[in-house]
């Protein structure tokens, strides 16, 4: 009767589960207890910290000795942390952020430096990096102190929305190691800034930008005192994840299309999800309790 039962272990124990099952008999309550329950506690990870407030959940990249350069595990850790909140329903928005010296200084230079084409090529190197985040339903919104170069400035660029400290670094130096970007830097630095300026960028390896030229830039939509930034982000991120989460999904890949399509068909595709909008719960309970002047009580459905 139980067998697929899944519990959050910190949020009910088996007996709390007995009693709001209204499990009585001896029998009942001792097949309960040889359950096996499925852990959704957070993996113990080695280079990232994960932890939740209300509905945001916030992943803190946590390798400092390499200023969080983006190593496969690294990368591993941060994907397996957001595929697990994006099936969360609990968790309405997700933080991704760094330490205040950088938010991640590229990939892992010294790991790669002897990588050969033909096993990048088989293994499809750096194809990992995005396939989750470019996957998630739930919006992510990125806080970035200090360094984000290369790699680093390609992984906040994949989230829904920037927010940088004063003293942030944007920047593409890969040419100067001989390469050149990989995780999107041409593609969606150019799409943020524009040609001219993601040339220079990107070309020279030297030009970076701090936080009020990228904010003037359009990269970043605001910029804050460091020791206010992850602060500030966890703040939108909540406002976010109070929303209708259908409506907030549906949004989020609505402006995704307006870079993958022509205006016409973004905006049929807009309008047809906006009519969609109207088969939810949150859509009779947002209009409802703006004509009866009351603040919605959202359901996520
Ligand atoms: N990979 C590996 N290790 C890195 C790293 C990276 N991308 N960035 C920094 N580190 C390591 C350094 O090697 C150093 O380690 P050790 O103490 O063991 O020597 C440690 O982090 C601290 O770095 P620095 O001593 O260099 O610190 P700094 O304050 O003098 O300079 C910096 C900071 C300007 C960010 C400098 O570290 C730097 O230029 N890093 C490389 C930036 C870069 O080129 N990024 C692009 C990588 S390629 C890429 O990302 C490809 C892609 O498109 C996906």
């Amino acid at each position: 009767m139980f067998r697929s039962l899944v519990v959050k272990p910190f949020s009910r124990s088996a007996a709390t589960v007995s009693a709001t099952l209204g499990v009585k008999s001896a029998a009942a309550r001792h097949q309960l207890n040889s359950i096996r329950f499925v852990s959704t506690e957070a993996p113990a990870y080695g280079m990232i910290k994960t932890e939740t407030q209300g509905r945001v959940a916030i992943i803190t990249l946590n390798r400092p000795k390499a200023l969080n350069a983006l190593c496969s595990e690294l990368f591993h850790e941060i994907n397996d942390a957001l595929a697990r909140f994006d099936n969360d329903a609990n968790i309405g928005a997700v933080v991704l952020t760094g330490s205040e010296r950088a938010f991640a200084a590229g990939a892992d230079i010294k790991e790669m430096k002897d990588a050969e084409f033909i096993n990048n090529y088989k293994s499809n190197f750096l194809g990992h990096w995005a396939e989750q985040i470019s996957k998630m339903r739930k919006p992510i919104v990125a806080a970035v102190n200090g360094f984000a170069l290369g790699g680093g400035c390609e992984l906040a660029m994949m989230c829904d929305i920037i927010y940088a400290g004063e003293k942030a670094v944007f920047g593409q130096p890969e040419i100067n190691l001989g390469t050149i970007p990989g995780a999107g830097g041409t593609q969606r630095l150019t799409h943020a800034v524009g040609k001219s300026k993601a040339m220079e960028m990107i070309l020279t390896g030297s030009v970076n930008l701090n936080a009020e030229e990228a904010k003037a830039y359009g990269l970043v939509s605001a910029v804050f005192p460091p020791e206010k930034l992850l602060e500030e982000t966890i703040k939108t991120a909540t406002r976010i994840a109070s929303k209708g989460a259908v409506s907030v999904q549906m949004a989020k890949e609505a402006v995704n299309q307006a870079y993958e399509l022509s205006l016409s068909s973004g905006l049929h595709f807009e309008r047809r999800l906006f009519q969609a909008t109207f088969a939810t719960k949150d859509q009779k309970e947002g209009m409802s309790a703006f004509a009866e002047k009351r603040k919605p009580a959202f359901v996520h459905e």
